[in-house]
């Protein structure tokens, strides 16, 4: 194994955190990027989140993988090299990279050093013939793709868990053209994508009885307490998830309890009692509106796979011969 991607043990870069987050709490509706949920304990957190009966993402992803990993791989072909966009834990990946022909090396993207570091000694223990190289960087940002000692015949990117419906369309629309241009022509995407279905079921998975995903949207405010030297009462703000169906997304909100007064790293904001602060976006698709967006970002859908409840979906794209544009 090699391990040339920049790990650093403590998650992302201080700076621009800082910068983001008090671009978001001067705006209203005031919003922070969903990126920082993930330093070591918000990365256990998600974890935590994937085993509930509620959760049904990862249960399902994980269904449609196992039936179908054999022609996903085939979709892939042989030799590939396979980069990971928010490898988390990289379970499914473990799964993928059994059934993938002489894969010459796997590259994990995540903003989490914490759970790069672990996922990557599980990855590079079990599969010793594959060169693993793991980046910790943020794939909204620049990141630069590592060379790798064997070339590969193909690129292809890996971005399950529908981490995608975090962005919103025009986000999706222009993350899917940057990994079409580090895929280049001829590779591909496999990457799961969440579908619309009853409400019922959406707020569910967003709002668990155990109140795990509630603890996760939380612990945001214990790392600006932490790391952007912040006073949240983490005792005054209350977790609030709802789908908008006209934008077809989960909303995730933390809700001021009380009328109250916040510093963060130096500046002083404002709440009233029913102030939010949006934290996340989980836009769902239809198959139809998925494959426009990708059609618009320069990808062919090859392949859909879905459970037999219409859940969720895997999809193989390829990157679209520039000489084939519609
Ligand atoms: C919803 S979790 C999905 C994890 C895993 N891929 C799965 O399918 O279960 C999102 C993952 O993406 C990572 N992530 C989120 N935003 C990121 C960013 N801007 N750059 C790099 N990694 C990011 C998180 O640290 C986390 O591991």
């Amino acid at each position: 194994m090699t391990n040339h991607g920049a790990m650093t043990k403590h998650g992302g870069n201080r700076a621009v955190m800082r910068r983001e987050v008090l671009a978001g709490l001067r705006v209203r509706p005031r919003a922070v990027p969903p990126k920082y949920f993930y330093d070591a304990r918000g990365s256990q957190l998600f974890e935590q989140i994937t085993e509930l009966e509620e959760y049904y993402p990862t249960r399902v992803e994980l269904a449609i993988l196992d039936g179908h990993v054999d022609e996903m791989a085939a979709c892939m072909g042989p030799g590939c090299l396979l980069l990971e966009y928010g490898s988390g834990s990289s379970l499914k990946t473990g799964r993928l990279l059994e059934a993938l022909s002489e894969p010459v090396a796997y590259v994990p993207i995540d903003i989490s050093g914490e759970a790069l570091e672990a996922a990557v000694a599980k990855i590079a223990a079990r599969f010793s013939a594959i060169e693993v190289i793991p980046l910790h960087a943020d794939y909204s940002a620049a990141y630069e793709i590592p060379t790798t000692f064997q070339p590969a015949r193909r690129r292809v990117a890996y971005f399950p868990g529908s981490t995608i419906g975090n962005f919103d369309p025009q986000q999706a629309s222009e993350f899917l053209v940057e990994v079409a241009a580090v895929c280049g022509p001829g590779g591909g995407l496999l990457i799961g994508v969440d579908l619309e279905k009853d409400i019922t079921v959406l707020e569910r998975a967003y709002d668990d009885a155990a109140g795990v995903t509630a603890e996760f949207n939380l612990n945001l405010l214990r790392r600006f307490n932490r790391e952007l030297g912040a006073n949240f009462d983490l005792e005054a703000f209350q977790h609030r998830a709802f789908y908008d169906p006209d934008k077809a997304r989960i909303e995730m909100h933390l809700v001021s309890l009380r009328d109250q007064v916040v510093e963060v790293a130096g500046e002083a904001f404002a709440f009233s009692a029913g102030d939010t602060i949006h934290t996340e976006n989980s836009y769902k698709y239809s198959r139809e509106r998925f494959a426009q967006l990708a059609s618009s970002a320069g990808f062919d859908v090859e392949r859909v796979w879905v459970d037999p409840q219409e859940l969720f979906s895997v999809q193989f794209l390829t990157v679209r011969d520039a000489a084939s544009e519609p």
